[in-house]
This record gives structure tokens, C-alpha cells and sequence, in this order.
């Protein structure tokens, strides 16, 4: 059973709240810091804390914690992070790490020199969807992995620090272009070199300076392509979604919008449905259970584990930086219109991937590039000469 102070008491707060104590769970919230008295106290009678407070340090030091969860806006990481290293603190903290890769490495640094345990919440690599893919994907179901498209979109934040470019290191690239590279990595391999990244970025709607909608293209070292898609202008809910293509499969995600559960209403008597949903009438998807469906529960419990064990969680501190670093090429390639390579001064990955690329024999003479049958029952081989290199066909039946 581990003792938590939560560090802020909004969205995300309340949604980890919510995993922590649900399901009667062991763990207990046991102290909650925000930057309001009243918001303090509201979340700590929702929640029964025993102890609330503005003074973060106080939320932090208090003997019966025995980690910190961050939950406050990206500008206040560091900070956060800081405190928790001068009190010996274990640590867990939302997305992203940093609002940049300098920031991020200065608290992976930090906690690593310190000796305490650090977790990184990067959810969507834990939602019961996700995985079951990698599980299937470790079996060896898709093959080599090729590519790995992830793609989180929604009309935009719900609070006002998100819209500010300084306060939260960037707009939609930064807030959800997070939550899909680690997604991507996840399937491609964490231990493959994230080599360069090709970007689009623009800020089609909102009066904003940060980008509201990007698209990305992640090269790794095993020739994998990761993709990213992000919006804060996509009208209709929040859609999360995966696909990833192997060499021998593929596999689609929906985690939100289309889960199976559809709901007609003429809008009376409607309230919450989901997370971003859009409108409380007409047909609506609501998501059964978000905090399973989401991932917080089995990455809390993945995180309260490996504290209790003794080993590292899943996702650390360190993922969060290589994170960063991608998403930094991303924004100079937005900038730059050209692939910048990912700037990372700690790897510790592969050095050196050994692709199979072994071509697919059809006999002593020939490879074998494609089998199709035909609609007019054609049974074709196409295949490529060893020799000569020439491609030809051959109509089988
Ligand atoms: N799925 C996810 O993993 C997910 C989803 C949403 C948000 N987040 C992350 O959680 C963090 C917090 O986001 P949120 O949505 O809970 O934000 P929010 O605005 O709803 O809550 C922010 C909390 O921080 C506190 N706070 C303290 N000092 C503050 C300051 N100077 N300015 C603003 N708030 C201050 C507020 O009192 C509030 O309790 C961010 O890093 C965000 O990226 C993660």
C-alpha cells in the first residue's frame, strides 16, 4: 500500500484520483497540494485526504508519503520535480515530462542522481487495447514492424495554460504529439534510435501563436516509420486511434470514439458522456469505463508495483526524455520544412540494429515478390529473376 501526495486537483488530478482509490484499491491519497484553498479542500473531501495545502513542499515532505504524483500544468514540472528530489521523494508525473528535451533531461538527471524511484504517466501505452497488441505484437503476429500511425485529436484543452505557448512548451505537437510518439515507439521497439523526424504544423483555426494542428513522420534506426496526427481543431469528439502495419499483419486501434457502445438521445436527461464529446443529443459514443479504457489503471498499477518491488516501471522518466527530444526535432522540422535528426545526448538503446531483410525464395531461380488470385480465378505469381533482377509473371491456374 503506498501513501500519495497529489501535486494539483484539476482534470487529470481528478482522473488519477479517480484510478487510485476506485476498485478499492489499497493506496491512498494522503495529502493534495493546488494553488487555491477552496480547490484544495474540494478535492480533498471528494477524495477524504486527510491534509491539504497551497504550499507544495508541505505536500511533499509529510512522512506518510511515500510517492508524488504530479498533475500540474507542464510549466511546473521542473519545479515540482525539484522539490521532490531535495525530499527524497519517490515520483510519478503526467505528460509531457518537459515542455522541451533540456528541460526534461535536468529532471531525468535530477531523480537519477538522487537515487528515487521516477515513473513516467504516459497512459495510452497502458489501456487494455494497447496491450494486448504489444503482447501480440512480441509474439511476433505483425512481423517486423514497418509502421506505426497514432493519432489523438479533439476540439482542443479545457483549461486556459494549455492555449499559452510559453506555459505549456508548444500547442497540439507538445500536449497530444506526446501521448502518439510513445505509442509509436511502443510498438516499433523503445530500444530502437528514434533517428529523424519530418513535420507539418499550422495554426489553421484557433487565435493562438501554437500550432492547432500537426502532422509528423519519425524515422528509426530499423528503417520502422512512426507517424503522428494531432489536432485541436478536429470537431467530434476525441479520437484515438492506432494502426500499425507489420510484414505479416496489421492491426487497428479505436480506444475512444467508436468502442462499440452507441447511443441515440433527443438530449433529455443527458450529461457527461465522454471525455471531449461535443454534444449531448442526437447519436453520441459514450465509453464505458474511461479509466480502464484510458490506461490509468494498469499503468498505476504497473507504477505502484515496481515501487513496491524495487524495479523500475514500465515508463520512466527516461522515456519521457526521448519523448522530448523527438518532439523538438519536430518542431525545428515544422519550422525548417526539412528531416532534422532527433538530438539525443543519452541513448541507451541499440547502437546497432541488424535488420532481416532475407528475400523470400520461390525457388533456386526466382524470388518471390507477390501471389494473388485473381476475380477471374487466375492463380499469379510475380517474381524477380536472382540473376538478372528482371521481374516477370507467371499465371499459375
Ligand atoms: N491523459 C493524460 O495523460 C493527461 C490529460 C490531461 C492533462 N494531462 C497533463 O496533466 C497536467 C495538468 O493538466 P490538467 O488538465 O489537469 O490541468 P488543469 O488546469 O485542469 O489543472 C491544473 C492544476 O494545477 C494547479 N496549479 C498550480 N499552479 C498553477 C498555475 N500556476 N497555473 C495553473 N494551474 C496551477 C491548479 O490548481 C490545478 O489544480 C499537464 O501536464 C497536462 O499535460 C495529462
Amino acid at each position: 500500500m503506498a501513501g500519495i501526495a497529489m501535486l494539483g486537483s484539476g482534470f487529470i488530478a481528478r482522473f488519477y484520483a479517480d484510478a487510485l482509490v476506485s476498485h478499492r484499491r489499497p493506496d491512498r491519497i494522503v495529502s493534495v497540494y493546488s494553488r487555491r484553498t477552496e480547490s484544495a479542500e474540494r478535492f480533498a473531501k471528494d477524495y477524504r485526504v486527510p491534509v491539504w495545502t497551497t504550499r507544495m513542499e508541505e505536500a511533499i515532505s509529510r512522512p506518510e508519503v511515500d510517492i508524488v504524483c504530479i498533475s500540474l500544468p507542464n510549466h511546473l514540472h521542473e519545479e515540482a520535480v525539484m522539490a521532490c528530489v531535495r525530499a527524497g521523494k519517490a515520483v510519478m508525473i503526467t505528460k509531457p515530462l518537459g515542455r522541451h528535451a533540456a528541460e526534461a533531461l535536468r529532471m531525468l538527471q535530477a531523480v537519477e542522481k538522487a537515487g528515487i524511484f521516477h515513473g513516467y504517466l504516459e497512459d495510452l501505452v497502458y489501456t487494455p487495447k494497447s496491450l494486448k497488441a504489444q503482447q501480440l505484437i512480441s509474439q511476433g503476429a505483425l512481423g517486423r514492424i514497418l509502421w506505426a500511425k497514432s493519432r489523438e485529436t479533439h476540439p482542443g484543452p479545457h483549461s486556459e495554460w494549455f492555449w499559452n505557448k510559453e506555459l505549456a512548451g508548444g500547442g497540439a505537437i507538445i500536449d497530444l504529439g506526446c501521448h502518439c510518439v510513445e505509442i509509436a515507439r511502443t510498438y516499433i521497439g523503445k530500444d530502437i534510435r528514434p533517428l529523424e523526424v519530418m513535420c507539418w504544423a499550422d495554426t489553421q483555426v484557433k487565435p493562438i501563436e501554437a500550432e492547432d494542428h500537426a502532422i509528423g513522420l519519425v524515422r528509426y534506426a530499423n528503417g520502422a516509420i512512426g507517424q503522428f496526427e494531432v489536432s485541436w481543431t478536429f470537431r467530434g469528439g476525441l479520437d484515438l486511434r492506432d494502426e500499425v502495419m507489420g510484414t505479416e499483419g496489421t492491426l487497428w486501434i479505436n480506444n475512444f470514439l467508436r468502442t462499440g457502445f452507441e447511443m441515440f438521445t433527443s438530449g433529455k436527461g443527458t450529461g457527461y458522456t465522454a471525455e471531449k464529446a461535443e454534444s449531448e443529443s442526437g447519436w453520441l459514443f459514450p465509453v464505458a469505463d474511461e479509466l480502464n479504457e484510458l490506461g490509468y489503471q494498469h499503468m498505476f498499477t504497473d507504477m505502484l508495483n515496481a515501487l513496491e518491488q524495487g524495479h523500475q516501471p514500465r515508463e520512466t522518466f527516461y522515456d519521457g526524455y526521448v519523448v522530448n527530444a523527438i518532439l523538438d526535432a519536430a518542431y525545428r522540422s515544422a519550422r525548417s520544412k526539412q528531416w532534422e535528426p532527433v538530438q539525443l545526448e543519452v541513448w541507451r538503446g541499440q547502437t546497432e540494429v541488424h535488420v532481416d531483410r532475407t528475400l523470400p525464395d520461390y525457388d533456386e531461380h526466382y524470388y518471390l515478390v507477390k501471389e494473388e488470385t485473381t476475380h477471374y480465378g487466375a492463380r499469379k505469381v510475380i517474381l524477380q529473376d536472382k540473376k538478372t533482377g528482371e521481374i516477370i509473371e507467371r499465371v499459375l491456374s
